[in-house]
């Protein structure tokens, strides 16, 4: 991919997520709207005393009871916070023990491919799927013979079991 498209890229995901961010800023603004509307009516101030002290008794219990449930919501914000700091730690730990090893593409025949498994001296310069069919071909038919692949794992398990069979082919 060239600078330019990755740069043109990189802008077109910035933008797409500044207005994301925006649009959920103004959702999070109407819904605290529509949360004052049905929670807090508009006060109305009493004249007598009385009723004024009402009016204070009642709303410091308020005040209390949504105090208990700030702290409560506080409580589980912080345990959020702590299960994602954790997690980032967990993610830097395995970034760190995973480190993608750099592959390189090989562009080899099948024919060179095999040379190069096999050593050169062997010549090999047959077809490379034909051969690899075969090869599970027969492994088949000796599944049959044994009746049990079992036994002969060890012997096909691995380049050595490979490189045997290909010599035989030969
Ligand atoms: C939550 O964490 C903040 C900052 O670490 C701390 O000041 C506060 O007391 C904590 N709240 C609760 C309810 O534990």
């Amino acid at each position: 991919m060239s600078l330019s498209r990755r740069n043109q890229l990189k802008s077109l995901l910035l933008l797409i997520g500044q207005v994301w961010l925006e649009k959920e800023a103004k959702e999070a603004e109407e819904e605290k709207m529509k949360h004052m509307e049905e929670n807090c009516p508009p006060l109305s101030i009493p004249g007598c005393m009385q009723e004024l002290q009402e009016l204070c008794r009642k709303l410091h219990k308020q005040i209390d009871l949504v105090d208990d449930e700030r702290y409560d919501m506080e409580l589980k914000v912080n345990k959020t916070n702590k299960e994602i700091d954790d997690l980032k730690v967990k993610i830097q730990d395995l970034n760190g023990k995973f480190k993608k090893p750099a592959l390189k593409k090989v562009r080899m025949s099948a024919d060179a491919l095999l040379a190069a498994l096999l050593g050169s001296k062997h010549k090999v310069s047959m077809d490379l799927r034909a051969n690899l069919k075969q090869v599970k071909k027969e492994v088949k038919e000796e599944e049959k013979q044994t009746g049990d692949w079992r036994k002969n794992i060890e012997d096909k398990a691995g380049m050595g079991g490979r490189k045997k069979m290909f010599e035989t082919e030969a």
